[in-house]
């Protein structure tokens, strides 16, 4: 089967950077899970279908033409890649991703990411649910301040507004949410290595997560 390295963690710990640069030294795919919740999210809220209402969201799913390419999403078509970026679309992808339903429309999409020659899979459930089979499993953490600086300066290099203390407040709470929601919960699976970067520079994480890889 197709190698895959499986990347969780919080908001904000770094999985994605990490992720994009671990599959770049590699030669390897990537699969922003996030960007699968936050696409749906994002049109859920453009043709103002409710964020509690699993039927609609599932049929939403079954009909846009979601597509994510290394790197780049784009929904019928259009790059919304930094639309869903927002904190208002971080939140709504919190909250369609406690809903069951939601979770398996959107599994046979996140599983098709799987290409030779490998992928490098962020998010929250990749080592746990959607790729179980995953030859190295990662759990990335870091402090919650350390997170809110990392997205702060992430928004703002992105040219959208933020505020470090409602970011602290929003980050604590889409983790609350996520680690409490019945299925697929933020947390490590048993057999995932932990790293926290709270003091480490990128450059050292990815190191890291490549020696795991390549040992
Ligand atoms: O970038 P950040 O870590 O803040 O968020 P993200 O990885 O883009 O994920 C956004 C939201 O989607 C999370 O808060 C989760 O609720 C949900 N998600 C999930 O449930 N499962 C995944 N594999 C990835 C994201």
């Amino acid at each position: 089967p197709v190698p895959v390295v499986a990347i969780d963690g919080p908001s904000a710990s770094g999985k994605g950077t990490v992720a994009a640069r671990v599959a770049a030294a590699l030669g390897w795919h990537t699969l922003d899970s996030g960007a699968v919740y936050r696409a749906l999210a994002w049109l859920a809220l453009e043709k103002g279908v409710a964020l509690d209402d699993p039927a609609a969201l599932v049929a939403l799913a079954g009909t846009a033409r979601l597509e994510f390419r290394d790197g780049g999403v784009a929904v019928n078509g259009v790059d919304v890649g930094d639309a869903i970026r927002t904190e208002a679309v971080s939140c709504a992808a919190s909250r369609i991703a406690t809903l069951p339903a939601v979770r398996d429309a959107l599994l046979a999409l996140q599983r098709a990411s799987r290409r030779r020659p490998g992928l490098v899979a962020d998010g929250r459930d990749m080592g746990s649910v959607v790729f179980p089979d995953a030859c190295v499993k990662v759990f990335l953490t870091a402090s919650p301040e350390v997170r809110a600086e990392r997205r702060y300066k992430q928004l703002i290099a992105k040219g959208f507004n933020a505020n470090i203390d409602q970011l602290r407040r929003e980050l604590a709470a889409r983790d609350a949410q996520d680690r409490a929601r019945a299925v697929a919960p933020l947390q490590a699976a048993p057999d995932a290595r932990q790293l926290d970067t709270t003091a480490m520079t990128i450059d050292e994480a990815v190191a890291t997560v490549l020696e795991w890889v390549r040992t």
